[in-house]
């Protein structure tokens, strides 16, 4: 019986492997986008995608960032708020500040020449171990393995083995016999091998191991009833979640009360309603006026229920109740650059979180659903239980007093 996974093997992976793995590559490699050229920005931008979504979610981001910002001195000399809107549905925010500041400071410290190093990369903002390994083999072919997920449930599989993968130790053991199968393979067609064979065959729940070319190598194929239970994976903690309250201040214009983030931290530089965590013991409505009151100064009369919008981040969810106030126009006075009204459908042009998405989404449905005149419908209760998307970041809009 060939059930349980045996100690790490330490005998070295056959020296035919790499041979087997790029003549499988050259024949079925996929023709994406920034693999058309090795251009540096190319793939880096490409990279930072990828680090979070899988290629064909990524792919329509990809041409869309390339669109607006062909090369790295049009990106550079963007403003950050038209970099987050280009990145809105992207998720992980931050990766897109990254790059706008690492845009910059090569254009400004390198002439806008594309540093070819692991270690003048990882001196960039925001690039990380992977992300310079990533350029420097793909752009540059550097003699380097860059571990992804991919890279370290093939290697885990081809070798056996049984920790964690997320710490150090095992991560440092699978890039050690990764370069040592890669030998003398350059390093970037053997990292993208590595990454489309973790992809298309050696997938995370159903490896398609009688499609696999270096299956003869692979020690969970040879020893393993079932090969997916490699790697091992700690069972996942639930998210706790967080409930947080959003209201959207109308002025007599039909116009939305937006605010700014911070320029640091989560989702930093979007925009998005008022509104804040709910406190222990607080109703619902309670937390709407308050943080409306702690945030823009402004006290409402009634507020109109719109229903509930969910959304699940990497760490935890949040559950978001959304109401609708209004003001006269003279109550909020809104000089600040990063408070203003806009119309609804001006929304659509500034980057916004998705959860705010969300909720503008509900507003609108709302109000096509209301008779003319009459904004406020009492008693109805729009339900709108919309599943969190996962590739937005870590923490919630909290965990301070925003939701
Ligand atoms: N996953 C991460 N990087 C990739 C790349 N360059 N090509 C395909 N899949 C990837």
């Amino acid at each position: 019986m060939r059930s349980t996974v045996r100690p790490r093997d330490p005998r070295p992976l056959p020296g035919t492997l790499a041979p087997a793995l790029l003549e499988w590559f050259a024949a079925h490699r996929r023709p994406l986008p920034w693999r058309r050229d090795r251009d540096p920005y190319h793939v880096w931008v490409a990279e930072v995608l990828l680090q979070q979504t899988r290629v064909v979610q990524a792919l329509p981001y990809y041409e869309g960032f390339l669109r607006a910002f062909p090369d790295l001195p049009t990106l550079a000399r963007s403003p950050l708020g038209r970099v987050l809107r280009a990145w809105q549905g992207a998720g992980y925010y931050a990766r897109a500040r990254h790059l706008h500041a690492a845009a910059r400071t090569i254009l400004r410290e390198h002439g806008g020449r594309f540093p070819t190093t692991v270690a003048e990369l990882e001196a960039l903002p925001g690039v990380g171990p992977y992300i310079a390994r990533a350029v420097a083999a793909l752009a540059f072919d550097a003699p380097v393995v860059a571990l992804e997920a991919n890279g370290l449930r093939v290697a885990a599989r081809w070798t056996g083995e049984r920790g964690d993968v997320r710490t150090h130790a095992v991560r440092q053991r699978l890039e050690t016999a990764l370069n040592d199968v890669r030998g003398a393979a350059p390093g970037g067609s053997f990292n993208e091998a590595v990454m489309e064979l973790g992809e298309t065959v050696c997938a995370p729940q159903h490896p398609r191991c009688e499609r696999c070319p270096v299956a003869f190598g692979c020690r969970a194929h040879r020893e393993l009833d079932d090969p997916s239970i490699l790697p091992r994976r700690a069972p996942r903690r639930r998210r706790p979640r967080i409930r947080g309250v959003v209201v959207i201040l109308t002025d007599p214009d039909g116009r939305w009360l937006v605010q700014r983030r911070p320029p640091r931290g989560l989702l930093g530089g979007l925009w998005e309603f008022p509104g804040g965590k709910i406190e222990p013991g607080e109703r619902r409505e309670e937390a709407a006026r308050r943080e409306l009151r702690e945030e823009t100064g402004v006290s409402v009369g009634r507020l109109e229920p719109l229903g509930v919008v969910r959304h699940a981040y990497s760490h935890f969810s949040v559950e978001l109740h959304a109401f609708r106030a209004e003001v006269a126009a003279s109550t909020v006075v809104v000089r600040a650059p990063d408070r203003r009204w806009v119309r609804p459908a001006g929304l659509t042009r500034l980057p916004v979180p998705k959860a705010t998405e969300k909720i503008a989404r509900l507003a609108r449905t709302r109000k096509d659903r209301a008779s003319p005149g009459s904004r406020f419908h009492p008693g109805r209760t729009a339900a709108s239980r919309t599943r969190g998307d996962r590739s937005v970041p870590g923490r919630a809009h909290g965990p301070g007093s925003r939701p």
